[in-house]
């Protein structure tokens, strides 16, 4: 059986809904629901894509495995978490992290190794990305001299706002800001290198980062998942073009013609649509982490 998760239902403690996850709130820890939600141009859609958050979910827990620098994981087994999580055993084993809780910093702490998205539009107009000035002549999706740290806002609803290094220390402390832009861009630079070994380029990702009451500084979130990274494919890039996307390409390319306006409730996905969007998942998945995908509903 291979059930679609859309939302999560455990009662008894305060939910908190994203885009893709369903968090709840333990006091001092969180556990953290992948649902198989996706979300395209800024809509959840209505259709889910099945064991998508259970791939996201091994992957950011293979990802953690390979960093090994101290993140918010405590564990990902279902049979450790509060008993009306393991009540759901069924539905959420393998897409439910117990996290410790931390205060978020305010931040996505990007970091683009090619200029691709919102970062190839800003410097298009301007020989800049996030304020830094570029060599010039770049091409769309091109390689950089060096990863670059393009950090952004992240804004309760909508579209995340690129901001400067200067803006970010102003907010955050300059100390804070310098050390979370040298720890991304080296997350960044060791998780490219692998993938790339993997035939596989890491375009581009995003770093969230969280502080204990103690002050340590944890990574925590998702961790280099398609949904946080633009992941290309290294046999079909070309420089000056726009590679598909690992994972959503066939349903940003199936709203693209199917005559949605963008600023109203998205239309189902076609079942043909959503299969070819699984096996862009497992495929990322699999070739990345080199493991077989377990994604039926029963352990
Ligand atoms: N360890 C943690 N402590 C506090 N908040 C966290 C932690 N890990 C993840 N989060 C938050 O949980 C939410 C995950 O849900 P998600 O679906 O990604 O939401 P969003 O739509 O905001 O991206 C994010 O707001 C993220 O900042
Ligand atoms: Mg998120």
């Amino acid at each position: 059986m291979n059930a679609t998760l859309l939302e999560s239902h455990i009662t008894g403690y305060p939910r908190r809904q994203g885009k893709v996850r369903d968090v709840y709130d333990l006091g001092d820890r969180l556990v953290i629901v992948a649902s198989d939600r996706i979300s395209a141009f800024d809509w959840i859609l209505p259709t889910g894509i099945p064991a998508k958050g259970r791939l996201l979910t091994a992957m950011t827990e293979f990802w953690l495995r390979f960093l090994k620098i101290p993140n918010h994981l405590i564990s990902s087994r279902i049979e450790e978490m509060p008993a009306p999580f393991q009540a759901e055993a069924d539905e959420l084993h393998g897409r439910t992290m117990l996290v410790r809780k931390t205060k978020v910093v305010p931040i996505e702490c990007v970091v683009r190794g090619y200029l691709a998205g919102s970062g190839w539009k800003e410097y298009r107009a301007s020989g800049t990305v996030c304020g830094q000035s570029l060599p010039g002549g770049i091409r769309e999706c091109e390689q950089l001299p060096e990863p670059i740290f393009t950090p952004a806002t992240k804004a309760e609803s909508g579209h995340d706002e690129n901001i400067s290094f200067e803006r970010m220390a102003a907010e955050v402390g300059s100390d804070l800001a310098e050390d979370l832009r040298r720890r991304s861009i080296e997350a960044y630079r060791r998780a490219a290198e692998y993938a790339r070994e993997r035939g596989i380029i890491l375009a581009d990702t995003k770093f969230e980062w969280g502080r204990l009451p103690s002050g340590e500084v944890l990574l925590i979130d998702e961790v280099l998942t398609p949904d946080s990274s633009r992941y290309w494919p290294a046999d079909s890039y070309v420089v000056g073009k726009n590679p598909p996307s690992f994972d959503k390409q066939f349903v940003r390319d199936w709203l693209e013609t199917c005559g949605w306006d963008k600023n109203s409730p998205p239309p189902p996905l076609p079942a043909e649509v959503v299969t070819r969007t699984q096996e862009k998942y497992l495929e990322a998945f699999e070739r990345l982490t080199g493991a077989r995908a377990v994604t039926e509903e029963s352990p």
